[in-house]
């Protein structure tokens, strides 16, 4: 059985087999008729363990563009309330004849965990601070469409690394593509191991946007935290959020991204979130056709 648990199992062949088979969706849902029927045989299931607004509804449109059957389960309003196991609730499910699991779960390696207890292939919608490759997929993609190609981009991801799976995915990515990655937060949010990973590490947010060419602009993830990290709010945005003062005073125009949700005025202004610099609906958009061509490519080797 094939899976999508993270991007650090996938190779840059991978990535590039992805990226084309988004190509092609991309313009299928540019079409007046946004359906194929390659997948009419297929089964889905989406589990939510944990909020979503994007992802949700960006598998649920992909699968359904791609003729899938689909069925949505939210924790909470299920049996888990009740005290059912995880492996418990997705064998019940499975036992419908799913082909198909896409799952968010707030546990780092729950993907994992199910993948060696299930007969079905898994796509990991985001697993505690963990992965969320799908997300990562869809980020070097919008870089790919605006910049033309991502291998040799300066790309910095600016926030909280600590507690963000799109950080440690978007890392794996970037540099499985060839680009130069570095990361800039309070040191407070940056992981101990982050020289591990091979990336630049800054702790001056100018420095780090003089020195990229696209800032993937990160929120804080309180709700991650059991302890406040960074003394306050407003602290945080004096330092690390992005404003329109601050870009225009660099001498060059950097791409800005945010895989969402927002926080307005924290990590990103408005008159940059809405400016022509962001990219962040083109990667809602973008979200679509990778997850199309995620879920094909597996659905697939299902068939075979
Ligand atoms: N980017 C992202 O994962 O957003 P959601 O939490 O709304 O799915």
């Amino acid at each position: 059985v094939n899976h999508l648990l993270g991007i650090k199992y996938l190779k840059a062949s991978d990535v590039d087999l992805i990226f084309e088979t988004a190509d092609h969706f991309k313009e299928v849902i540019n079409r007046p008729i946004k359906k194929v029927p390659s997948l009419r045989d297929i089964t889905i299931a989406n589990l939510f363990f944990e909020n979503s607004t994007r992802t949700k509804l960006s598998f649920e449109l992909a699968e359904k563009r791609l003729s899938a059957d689909v069925i949505n389960f939210s924790a909470s309003q299920s049996s888990v309330k009740k005290g059912e196991t995880l492996i418990d609730t997705v064998n019940n499910i499975l036992s419908m004849k799913v082909d198909m699991v896409v799952m968010r779960h707030p546990n780092p390696g729950a993907g994992v965990f199910l993948s060696n207890h299930i007969n079905a292939s898994i796509v990991n919608a985001g697993d505690g601070a963990h992965e969320h490759p799908t997300q990562a997929l869809l980020d070097s993609y919008s870089i790919r469409e605006k910049l033309g190609e991502v291998k040799g981009k300066n790309v910095v991801i600016v926030g909280d690394i600590l507690h963000s799976r799109v950080a440690l995915s978007n890392i794996y990515a970037l540099q499985l593509q060839g680009a130069n990655v570095m990361v800039c937060g309070p040191k407070t949010l940056l992981p101990k191991y982050i020289n591990k990973l091979g990336v630049k590490v800054e702790t001056n947010l100018r420095k780090a946007l003089e020195w990229c060419d696209v800032a993937n602009m990160l929120r804080v993830q309180n709700e991650r935290m059991d302890i406040n990290y960074f003394p306050s709010t407003r602290e945080y945005s004096q330092q690390f959020g992005v404003n329109k003062a601050l870009l225009n005073s660099l001498n060059k125009e950097i791409v800005i991204m945010h895989p969402g949700p927002i926080n307005r005025g924290v990590e990103i202004t408005s008159d940059v979130a809405d400016s022509d610099q962001a990219i962040i609906l083109d990667q809602v958009q973008n979200g679509v056709a990778v997850r199309m061509a995620v879920i094909y490519l597996l659905a697939s080797k299902i068939k075979q």
